[in-house]
């Protein structure tokens, strides 16, 4: 068993990657801004599955926070043999008309601190012959949907990359891509989601389940379900125009 660094541990996916690690019986390092969400969580995952959990509050798109979190990643002392690049947030509104910082940190949190957590753990994971990356990244990725899309495109050619050039040593590195999933994704970003009907959405543990299932076999891309593999298939056929689809709404 390894110790695994999962950022955004503080709910949704993250919150599932940690307890599904934890039951493997790998060491957590949760990382995300809440420190008593992280707290509780540790204190929850310790007690019953018997690991060791440190907690790291740090906001990813302050130089000084993802610093913090790099440093611990390279820490030879206590190797990181996991990481799971997964915070991240959605903007409402188109391009144009939001604040050029939110979009900056926005593409700060999606790629500069994923490329960052990689850069920190990949030299350590090819010493000792072996680990796994895990890039949270979406099916947006291959759908033409705002600066969303383009940061989650980033993180999936670069794990297509990554897969191939480090697998022969020993490192998987995965592009995790799931569609909609139950989780405070749109919750946080105001947006309406009651014009998506229920098969539609995912739920985290199985979105979990298959990109860990994944990793370990080795792929560089994993889309659980198979409506949204056919979505991610669909979008090699199908015009930009359709695939935009319509545009958010802001929640009621
Ligand atoms: N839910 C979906 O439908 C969906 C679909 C495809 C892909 N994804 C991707 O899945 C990943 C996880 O999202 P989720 O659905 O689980 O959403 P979520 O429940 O809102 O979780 C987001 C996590 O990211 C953390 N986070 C946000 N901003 C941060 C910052 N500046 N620094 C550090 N941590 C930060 C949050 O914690 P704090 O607020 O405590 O910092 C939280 O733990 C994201 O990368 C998202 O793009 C989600």
């Amino acid at each position: 068993m390894t110790t695994a660094l999962i950022t955004g541990a503080s709910s949704g996916l993250g919150a599932e990657f940690a307890r599904q690690l934890a039951a493997q019986g790998h060491d957590l390092v949760l990382v995300a801004r809440h420190r008593e969400r992280l707290e509780g969580a540790a204190r929850e995952l310790g007690t019953r599955y018997g690991v060791e959990i440190e907690v790291l509050a740090a906001d990813l798109t302050d130089p000084l926070g993802l610093g913090t979190v790099v440093v611990r990643a390279k820490d030879p002392s206590r190797p990181v043999g996991i990481l799971v690049n997964n915070a991240g947030h959605g903007l409402l509104h188109d391009f144009h008309s939001n604040p050029l910082t939110d979009e900056v940190h926005h593409l700060r949190l999606h790629v500069e601190a994923a490329m960052s957590l990689c850069h920190a753990v990949l030299p350590g994971m090819l010493a000792r012959g072996e680990g796994q990356i895990i890039n949270v990244a979406s099916v947006a990725a291959f759908l033409p949907r705002g600066t969303y899309s383009a940061a989650k495109a980033w993180l999936v050619a670069f794990s297509r990359w990554a897969n191939v050039h480090y697998r022969r040593s020993g490192v998987a590195v995965t592009a995790l891509c799931p569609g909609f999933t139950r989780t405070e994704f749109h919750e946080r970003m105001g947006m309406e989601t009651r014009w998506y009907p229920g098969w539609t959405w995912l739920r985290a543990e199985r979105v979990v389940r298959d990109g860990l299932r994944d990793s370990a076999a080795g792929k560089a891309v994993s889309v659980p379900s198979v409506l949204y593999k056919a979505v991610v298939l669909a979008s090699r056929v199908l015009p930009d125009a359709l695939l935009g689809g319509p545009a958010r709404r802001p929640r009621r």
